[in-house]
């Protein structure tokens, strides 16, 4: 998702350097049956290892997750920025006074806080971990991981445990600004996804679900996933992207998420169905798309965005006005400068967005 991150980070920080709301971007929830590799997707697109993942019901709660961009910014007196040098830290909701460095640590307290709350025999939990994760690299943005579709209650979960859980996983994705990643593995008959069931439910034009094919290294020798990757078997609008995750003996063996990647690009390349797809194909792809849908909803709302760039332009320059001479005070010195930053970023933005140049402070 890098293209987009300074783009919309600096938006974001001409906004709060002026006091204004933050633009509203999208959401992202993920949704499968257990153990499609939900957890697995979430995390190349976060590129940490930070998620309890494995076979069977692992992911037991929501886990709101938090992406928060650190980067100095670019306008003066956006003040408390954190240093450049700053390493990648993690804070949950529930415990207000500590800060984690070490990922690993974040996911055994994600494991503790979910055994704490829905107990150690499997059952299911609707309250939600909240986790924010701060990095320079990161785009301001919310992903949802949560438990999936359960049919066969075990352990300690009840009888309706599929009324449940789909009940839980609709109250996510019934937000109309969510985009719902919709993954279901590829050793299983397309028409028997839970994602896509759901998926329809509550977004029957298919306009904001983007599938995710997983564990297409598990089908049977001779089959292949073609047809669904190429929008032949299942119409969606954003289309279906085929990844490879780390398998279980990978996660056993700590395989690192940088030779997970190499694995996955050979294995498209190779592949005699896929290779002349392979560049559409994958999870860097699926983190480039995700920024692309971004981009398109930042775009919806780019009317929006003008019209509070332009009040607030419209705000400095009568602030100007009423201090007098500009060249007396320091506040009026600083206030030019804002209004030429603005100006220009304005313009910039609107441009990058529409590869067109626009000059909006009229
Ligand atoms: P979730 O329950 O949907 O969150 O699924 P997880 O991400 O926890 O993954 C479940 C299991 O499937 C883990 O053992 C993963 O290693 C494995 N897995 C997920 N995706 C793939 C894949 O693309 N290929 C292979 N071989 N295994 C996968
Ligand atoms: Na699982
Ligand atoms: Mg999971």
């Amino acid at each position: 998702m890098n293209d987009l991150i300074p783009l919309v980070n600096k938006l974001q920080d001409v906004f709060n350097t002026i006091g204004s709301d933050q633009i509203d971007l999208p959401q992202i929830v993920v949704v499968g049956s257990q153990s499609s590799g939900k957890s697995s997707v979430l995390e190349t697109i976060v590129q940490k290892d930070f998620l309890p993942r494995g076979n069977g019901i692992v992911t037991r709660r929501p886990l709101v997750l938090q992406l928060v961009n650190t980067h100095i910014g670019s306008v003066p007196s956006s003040s408390d920025s954190t240093p450049s040098d700053a390493p990648d830290r993690a804070e949950f909701l529930h415990l207000p006074n500590k800060q984690f460095f070490d990922f690993e640590e974040v996911r055994k307290e994600i494991e503790a806080e979910t055994a704490r709350v829905a107990g150690q025999n499997k059952a299911i939990s609707r309250t939600p971990i909240h986790l924010k994760i701060f990095s320079k690299n990161v785009l301001n943005l919310t992903l949802v991981d949560l438990p999936g579709v359960t049919k066969i209650p075990v352990g300690d979960q009840p009888t309706d445990i599929e009324k449940q859980t789909r009940n839980l996983i609709l109250d996510y994705i019934l937000k109309p600004n969510s985009v719902i990643l919709a993954v279901s593995p590829a050793n299983v008959d397309l028409a028997n996804s839970d994602s896509l069931k759901l998926a329809r439910q509550v977004d029957p034009e298919a306009k904001r679900t983007i599938g995710v094919l997983t564990k297409l290294d598990l089908m049977d020798a001779g089959t292949n996933s073609l047809d669904i990757l190429s929008g032949r078997a299942y119409p969606l609008k954003l289309g279906f992207i085929g990844v490879v995750n780390r398998s279980q003996a990978d996660i056993q063996s700590n395989k690192p998420m940088a030779e997970a990647f190499k694995s996955e690009t050979e294995f498209f390349h190779s592949h005699p169905a896929y290779r002349a797809i392979a560049h559409r194909c994958g999870t860097t792809f699926l983190a480039k798309t995700l920024n692309t849908i971004l981009m398109n909803h930042i775009r919806d709302k780019l009317p929006d965005i003008k019209a509070k760039l332009n009040s607030l332009i419209g705000q400095t320059q009568q602030e100007l006005t009423s201090y007098g001479d500009p060249s007396f005070t320091g506040k009026a010195h600083r206030g030019t400068l804002i209004l030429q930053l603005l100006t220009k970023f304005a313009s910039d933005f609107i441009s990058a967005i529409d590869g067109t140049s626009a000059d909006i402070s009229t």
